[in-house]
């Protein structure tokens, strides 16, 4: 996976807002399975919103009834009744809110799962476009604020609705002429909202946007820790974070800034009504044609009419938000990069591991090209080194093989089965892949090699255990506390670099692989441990097809024969004494190293001190009688 910054990645800024509806609908298909908790919260809802609505008229009644008459009596009757409904409304409040959050968290769970299961089927090549901070906003604050658009949409419309039809019905009732004079002011607040709306929008939008970079800057700088520290460059991490961070701030701010002028205008106009009526209402009081009671109730209802729509700013924004957040997750749902799958045979046996790679070219980016025109045969069994400068396509060569990205010309066919024809899955169970880079889950030794047991292994504890041994991971294992249960903390820090690469060795030979393939399997080995390495791959090569990635040509050893690349091209293969005799890039390889690399400095092709100093220069003897030792 790429940790980049993606800055100006084009799925950060996703259409306009014409897809509300869609989004919206897409959303409520979620929504769906949980009707149950759905319909409770709706139904809590509407007992609550009719609870609200008694409350004003309860006390139109106490004052214009017993206050009025001087019943004392009869007012503690409708003193009681006002209490018990804001008892209930407590109440029906509290159940209303779990019921309503049961339903959004079970919503909210279902499609994080979804996104999860959606992104870890994505082939290699959505990670190089898709930073690993982006992904993480995605699967987390982005669904996260998906609950809003429950809470703040669905439930909070229908809610308010309900209750504002309900006050208007009562107000029509009680003062006809009042109500539509108070009703009046409802185009207005609307206007407004309009008004705002797109502003809002367009700020949430950047807002997110630039919280996705935040993260993005977080990941990589946390993961890169190390080299940050170890190059002293915090000053300039801390610089760099601070103006993200100071972006991030100014792009909040603008938001806070247009809500709280919304909110304030709205606010405005609610006084400046208030203040009409009770000028136009007084006048009716005084001349008889309202009680007093209705007044104060009147008021009342006008407030919680009112409430609703001054908090459609705020709700607008974070609906806004959570618009956008939508948009960004069904984005990432939507983006179905997938591998090809045409036809797909399933081979009558176990694959063998004949390999073959006919006229292969492959790129990540277009127009530039990593593998041109590869072709070559493995025989099962057979094994090969593949030799060439760093950046001259050998990894890349590996991930064509495993099928984590597909060719773009010719083929690469197991046991002459195309390997698009394959599921990747039946692929992979073929390979036995150490990467170059370790990576080890958080966890313990034991898990960590498991995971590279067959699927359909019983007990990958013994498989691994038994692939520990082979590897001569034990050694290790003894000395540490816990033995396979020892702690792997996050990204293998508490081992060393030739632990951490035993036990990805023990990994790739957990499942018993047809194809054993390693990427610089040695490199950062000691050379006591490499020869121990040595000893181990030396009985496991037998019997499978192998693929040894090496740049130090001192870890080609024992196999058939050599594959030299070079800038992508295949351009020399064939055994070591026939490279060496062509002369070619191999020779020139071979002495460059050689000559640098330690004592055996003025050996020309084959330097003949063998045995002696095998650890350190274990090419000179074996890599010149390649197979020895491992023909049967
Ligand atoms: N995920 C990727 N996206 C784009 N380019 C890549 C990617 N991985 C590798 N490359 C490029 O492909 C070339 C070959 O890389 P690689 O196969 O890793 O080389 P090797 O393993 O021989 O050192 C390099 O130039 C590298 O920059
Ligand atoms: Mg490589």
């Amino acid at each position: 996976m790429r940790v980049d910054a993606g800055l100006a990645a084009p799925d950060d800024q996703p259409g306009a807002g014409q897809l509300d509806y869609r989004i919206f609908r897409r959303f409520v298909g979620y929504v769906r399975p949980h009707w149950r908790h759905l319909t409770l919260a709706l139904v809590l809802l509407a007992v609550l919103s009719v609870v609200q609505v008694v409350q004003p008229w309860l006390v139109k009644e106490a004052i214009d009834g017993p206050i009025r008459a001087g019943d004392l009596l009869e007012l503690r009757l409708w003193v009681i009744a006002y209490v018990a409904t804001l008892i209930a409304e407590a109440i029906l409040r509290y159940l209303q809110i779990v019921a309503l959050q049961g339903t959004g968290q079970r919503v909210l769970r279902d499609l994080r799962t979804e996104v999860f299961a959606h992104i870890t089927e994505r082939p290699m090549a959505f990670f190089d476009r898709n930073p690993v901070g982006r992904l993480i906003t995605r699967v987390t604050s982005d669904v996260e604020a998906l609950n809003e658009l429950f809470n703040q949409g669905v439930m909070a419309v229908l809610g308010d609705l309900f209750k504002m039809v309900l006050i208007a019905a009562v107000m029509l009732y009680m003062a006809p002429a009042l109500s539509l004079v108070a009703f009046g002011a409802v185009p207005l607040l609307l206007a407004l909202t309009f008004f705002f709306r797109a502003r809002i929008r367009k700020v949430s939008r950047r807002v997110r946007l630039l919280l996705s970079r935040l993260n993005v800057f977080l990941a990589e700088s946390l993961a890169g820790m190390e080299v940050t520290q170890l190059f002293a460059r915090e000053e300039r991490e801390l610089r760099r974070f601070r103006e993200a961070s100071r972006t991030y701030r100014d792009a909040e701010l603008r938001g806070v800034a247009l809500e709280s002028l919304f909110s304030a205008l709205v606010e405005y106009a609610g006084v400046l009504l208030t203040a009409g009526l009770l000028w136009f209402a007084g006048g009716r009081i005084l001349a008889g044609a309202m009680t007093f009671g209705a007044l104060v109730a009147f008021i009342d209802y006008m407030r919680r009419f009112f409430e609703p729509l001054r908090d459609l700013s705020t709700k607008y924004a974070v609906l806004q938000t959570a618009m956008a957040s939508a948009e960004r997750v069904f984005a990432v749902l939507d983006d179905q990069c997938a591998l090809p799958q045409e036809k797909r045979v399933t081979p009558r046996e176990p694959l063998r591991g004949r390999v073959e790679f006919d006229h292969v070219s492959f790129a990540y980016r277009p127009e530039e090209p990593v593998i041109r025109d590869i072709s070559f045969v493995l025989e099962a069994g057979e094994r090969v080194a593949i030799v060439g400068a760093t950046g001259s396509g050998k990894s890349t060569l590996i991930r064509l093989l495993a099928r984590l990205y597909d060719v773009d010309r010719g083929a690469i066919r197991i046991d002459g089965i195309d390997i698009r024809d394959l599921d990747p899955a039946t692929v992979r169970a073929a390979l036995g892949v150490v990467t170059q880079e370790v990576f080890l889950f958080t966890g313990n030794i034991g898990d960590n090699i498991a995971l590279g047991a067959p699927l359909e292994d019983p007990d990958p504890a013994s498989a691994a255990a038994r692939a520990a041994e082979l590897v001569g991971l034990n050694r290790f294992l003894e000395e540490r506390p816990g033995g396979m249960e020892a702690p792997v903390w996050e990204s293998g820090a508490n081992l060393s670099a030739g632990e951490r690469q035993l036990i990805t060795f023990a990994r790739a030979l957990a499942r018993d692989p047809r194809i054993l393939i390693l990427d610089e399997a040695t490199a950062s080995v000691d050379p006591a441990t490499e020869q121990s390495i040595q000893v181990a791959i030396h009985e496991l090569l037998a019997g499978r097809t192998a693929i040894v990635v090496a740049h130090r040509l001192s870890t080609v050893r024992e196999v058939d024969r050599i594959l030299v690349l070079h800038h992508g091209a295949l351009v020399e293969i064939g055994t070591h004494d026939e490279l060496i005799a062509a002369g070619g890039i191999y020779h020139r390889l071979h002495r460059l190293h050689f000559n640098d690399g330690d004592r055996n400095a003025g050996a020309e092709s084959r330097p003949s001190a063998a045995g002696a100093d095998a650890a350190s220069a274990p090419t000179s003897d074996s890599a010149s009688a390649p197979g020895r030792g491992i023909q049967p």
